[in-house]
């Protein structure tokens, strides 16, 4: 653990290394990992293409550096503890030395299945230790893995499988969550039937729920593993051949596919793991975030695991069977450092303190936040309840093009500042810009936040779509990254999110863009035009708020017809984006050029219309009235 800053003395000068020399920097700890061939040049980019390598023709694996890096030291540790969604059914443990032949064992079972290096597979699983073992089993091939999240819809599963022309889809036959059991494997099937590329599915057997099994194309994960060696070569992969893509949205059309590479993202998730969390060799650290997501990817499975350390993983929901499930982990497992998200925080908060009572959490030394804003208040609960005011809460911001954690305290060596992301990981240079992209110098400033030079594990592309990664991430202000997120800096030089200035609403720390919502509402034949705006949800950070103009049947009333609104929007995305409120309309407030002012809505779907400012200028200012009226208001 060399790279581990140990004072916030060390963290400035680590700091200004990194800025001063950041190949010098990075090479240093890239050193730590081992590669088959090294790098000719440790970073080359120009942000306007863009083009970004690091470690530049360099040859590695991932997995080799998980595994055989480690196995001689850490082979008997604990690397993956499973906590399953029923309190009353077994734990599983996991060795380092058993997970690298799951590993194993499952690559030759997908390269007996025909995956080969460059492959996509697509990986739609409940949090079961067989989903981290599919995304180290691609690694190690060389397959490109996507993991969409098991919420997502038919629809959506399908789109995503489409764009990047998967070959492969892992799955299961069911998905416990709380008291419920969701079926995945028929949504799989329902995805399929539009999806030509994908020849074969494996079935992970969970629930035991008896489903439909298509000869020649579905296979039982327990049957293709028999036999399967537990010994597999782990192909020599390029420094920028893509390990995974993720899709994600944006604030324009379907979500885009964000592609990260081998060695930059292997080295950035392993630093920032270690430095941000403070993991110390024997500790027990838990991530509640989804697999699905980009949390899961870098701090459930990729930086953990790099680290040598003992991750823990839940099936579970936060509420089942009661309001403290996550404390009764805590104990149970005696877990050290613990991450989650401001919405699971605020929901438990709701239920009570009693739910958090009957458990000591003695085990806990740095607690941490991720995915939104955490309100002060939240904080403190957080803070005071469940860190016992002695643990260093990290809140940590940063995204799926990101990679890795960006912004944050060092668990108990940045001062905690309630509601502040605080300060730069080394190697991490943010800046805030007016609109004109000119960067706010010195403290207590406000503009977007950019990033002006580029870290290992920043996105490469977006895939099939260079054009769109360039367009959204590095137009908008020349040679920087733009993140799409509005922040401070304080009077202390301290940064604090203030949460997206593009259209993307983030609910419950999930990203959904207003215009993939309207395009889903719009498929319902009754719709004629649809709006969403995000508006302030005291548990979910945001919630969706749909104004629609629909043309009604005899037999549709407007609670009907908002009723249908939401389920189309379950049925073309998932639940995640079932909108809060719907709200009938005979038109929408438009500008003389036709755009809709969603600044409006936005008062309308925030209860606060005492200041609409200007609208005379409005095509159609009398709507205004209507949709105020309608709205209760
Ligand atoms: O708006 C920021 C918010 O989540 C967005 C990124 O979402 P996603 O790619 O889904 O990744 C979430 C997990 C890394 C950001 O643009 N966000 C994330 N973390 C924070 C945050 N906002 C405020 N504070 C945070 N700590």
């Amino acid at each position: 653990m060399k790279s581990k800053i140990n004072s916030l003395a060390e963290y400035f000068k680590e700091y200004e290394k990194s800025i001063n020399d950041p190949e010098k920097f990075w090479e240093g700890i890239a050193n730590e990992f081992i590669w088959r061939k090294k790098w000719d040049k440790v970073l080359e980019y120009e942000f306007n293409t863009p083009k970004i390598s690091w470690f530049k023709n360099s040859k590695l694996n991932i997995t080799e550096n998980i595994f055989e890096r480690q196995l001689d030291n850490i082979s008997n540790k604990t690397a993956i503890i499973w906590e399953p969604n029923n309190p009353e059914e077994d734990v599983i443990k996991i060795s380092y030395k058993e997970l690298y032949k799951k590993t194993c064992q499952f690559s030759n079972a997908m390269e007996s299945n025909g995956v080969k290096k460059g492959d996509r597979v697509v990986i739609y699983m409940p949090m079961v230790p067989e989903a981290a073992i599919a995304m180290l089993s691609c690694a190690r091939i060389g397959a490109i893995h996507s993991i969409v999240f098991a919420g997502f819809s038919s629809n959506a599963l399908a789109d995503r499988i489409n764009d990047c022309n998967a070959k492969m889809v892992l799955t299961s036959d069911g998905n416990f969550r709380g008291t419920k059991n969701i079926p995945v494997k028929s949504v799989v099937d329902d995805a399929l039937d539009n999806c030509k590329s994908v020849s074969k599915v494996i079935v992970l057997k969970r629930t035991g729920e008896k489903i439909n099994m298509i000869n020649g194309r579905d296979l039982w994960w327990h049957e293709v593993i028999e036999n399967q060696s537990s010994e597999h070569e782990a192909a020599s992969l390029d420094s920028e051949d893509m390990l995974f893509i993720l899709y994600t949205s944006g604030s324009t059309g379907k979500p885009k596919g964000v592609v990260h590479t081998n060695a930059g993202y292997m080295v950035y998730t392993y630093y920032s793991f270690l430095n941000v969390f403070q993991y110390n060799k024997e500790d027990i650290y838990w991530c509640t975030a989804d697999i699905g997501w980009i949390t899961g990817h870098s701090y459930i499975v990729y930086g953990p695991l790099l680290a040598g350390a003992t991750t823990l993983m839940f099936e579970g929901v936060p509420t089942f069977p009661d309001a403290g499930r996550f404390w009764e982990i805590v104990d149970k497992h005696k877990v050290n450092q613990f991450y989650t998200a401001p919405t699971a925080i605020r929901a438990l908060q709701a239920y009570g303190l009693e739910y958090v009572k009957p458990y000591s959490l003695d085990s806990l030394s740095v607690i941490g936040s991720v995915g939104e804003p955490i309100n002060e208040e939240a904080w403190h609960w957080y803070h005071d309840n469940i860190g016992k005011g002695k643990c260093p809460l990290v809140d940590t911001w940063w995204q799926t093009e990101t990679g890795g954690i960006m912004i944050s305290p060092l668990a108990g060596i940045t001062p905690n500042k309630p509601a502040h992301a605080s300060l730069p990981l080394p190697g991490i240079q943010p800046v805030l810009v007016d609109s004109e992209g000119k960067e706010l110098e010195g403290n207590n400033v406000e503009g977007n936040l950019c990033i002006k030079f580029p870290w290992p594990s920043i996105l490469r592309t977006t895939y099939g779509d260079h054009k769109r990664c360039k367009e959204t991430y590095f137009s908008t202000y020349s040679n920087m990254y733009f993140t799409g997120d509005g922040a401070k800096r304080d009077h202390d030089g301290y940064i604090r999110i203030l949460g997206r200035v593009d259209d993307v609403i983030n609910v419950s720390g999930h990203r959904m863009g207003t215009a993939e919502v309207e395009n889903a509402i719009n498929e319902n034949s009754k719709v004629i035009e649809s709006a969403v705006v995000g508006f302030p949800h005291e548990i979910k950070g945001q919630g969706i708020y749909a104004f629609a103009i629909c043309q009604k049947n005899d037999n549709d009333t407007v609670k009907t017809l908002e009723e249908e609104i939401k389920l189309t929007v379950r049925s073309i995305i998932g639940p995640i984006a079932t909108p809060e409120t719907v709200q009938i309309v005979s038109g929408l407030p438009k500008t003389r050029s036709g755009k809709i002012m969603r600044r409006i809505l936005r008062k309308v779907a925030s209860k606060d219309v005492s200041d609409l400012g200007d609208i005379s200028t409005l095509l159609n200012p009398k709507v205004v009235e209507d949709i105020i009226k309608g709205a209760g208001l």
